[in-house]
């Protein structure tokens, strides 16, 4: 069986603005040489603290950008191998889910038509389609000609959910998807993509900083600092064994 999703050794530098006249400028390494495999229906969180990496990766996984070394690999198809009528086929199959509902929903429009957006951006009328992810998400199919400001923060990450799962992905990438969210809201936000996860057996990258978040979602759980991978595993080993300092100081952060 075909994973779904590969990374080998992914690195990614970004260059710095120069500190001296004639010399070359400085090198950040965002994310260096990491690997780690999902598969269907699984769960993988991705945790550390803020500047280790986790967006970059993910906006690697998204082919948002390409990586310096190292290959992503999406249904075994290298995401940066691709001709770009190849890559906007492959696009539908993997959706992101951003942690600011406000930021993604364009205020002036209505919801209907935002979720409908990554259907018009494959030349697809959206049909039925609007409604049956409302009701997915657990939203009214009247809540489509409504605006943004008309719904709570957990509602709009509801929408932004719905979006996300419009061209029916294989594969949904959270990057602090409920990190501004109220504790209850987190919740119900969580269950809905687990729920969701079970209904659609989609594979799930899970970003946050939060690792009382991540044990409660995650199959397996991987472990950034500075760029690196720490230590990875199934979550309750890491989590209850840690093998890292790094690893039980996250834990002792969030109070577990
Ligand atoms: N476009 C960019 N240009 C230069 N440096 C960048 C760029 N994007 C990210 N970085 C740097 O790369 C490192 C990793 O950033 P990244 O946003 O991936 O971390 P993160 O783990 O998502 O952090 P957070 O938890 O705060 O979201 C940071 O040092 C950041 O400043
Ligand atoms: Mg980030």
């Amino acid at each position: 069986m075909t994973l779904l999703l590969q990374a080998e050794t992914v690195s990614r530098h970004y260059r710095l603005p120069r500190t001296t006249l004639l010399g070359a400028p400085p090198r950040l390494t965002a994310v260096d040489r990491v690997s780690f495999t999902l598969e269907r229906g699984r769960t993988l969180g991705i945790v550390g603290e803020s500047g280790s990496g986790k967006s970059t990766l993910a906006r690697m996984v998204m082919a948002f950008e390409a990586p310096d070394a190292g290959r992503i690999l999406f249904q075994g198809q290298d995401l940066n191998r691709q001709a770009p009528a190849a890559l906007r086929r492959l696009r539908r199959q993997f959706q992101m889910v951003f942690q600011d509902p406000y930021g993604s929903l364009d205020p002036r429009r209505t919801i209907g038509w935002s979720i409908a957006e990554p259907l018009r951006a494959l030349g697809e009328p959206p049909g039925r389609r609007i409604d049956e992810v409302l009701q997915q998400v657990g939203l009214q199919t009247t809540d489509a000609a409504k605006y943004p400001h008309e719904f709570s923060g957990g509602q709009r990450q509801r929408i932004a959910i719905a979006r996300a799962i419009v061209t029916r992905p294989a594969l949904l990438v959270a990057d602090e998807a409920v990190s501004a969210l109220d504790v209850s809201v987190q919740a119900q936000i969580l269950n809905l993509l687990l729920d969701l996860q079970d209904e659609l057996g989609l594979g799930l990258l899970f970003i946050s900083h939060d690792m009382a978040v991540v044990a409660s979602i995650c199959d397996d759980v991987l472990v950034m600092q500075q760029g690196r991978v720490l230590e990875s595993g199934p979550a309750p080993r890491v989590l209850n064994a840690p093998d890292h300092p790094y690893t039980r100081s996250l834990l002792t952060a969030a109070g577990a």
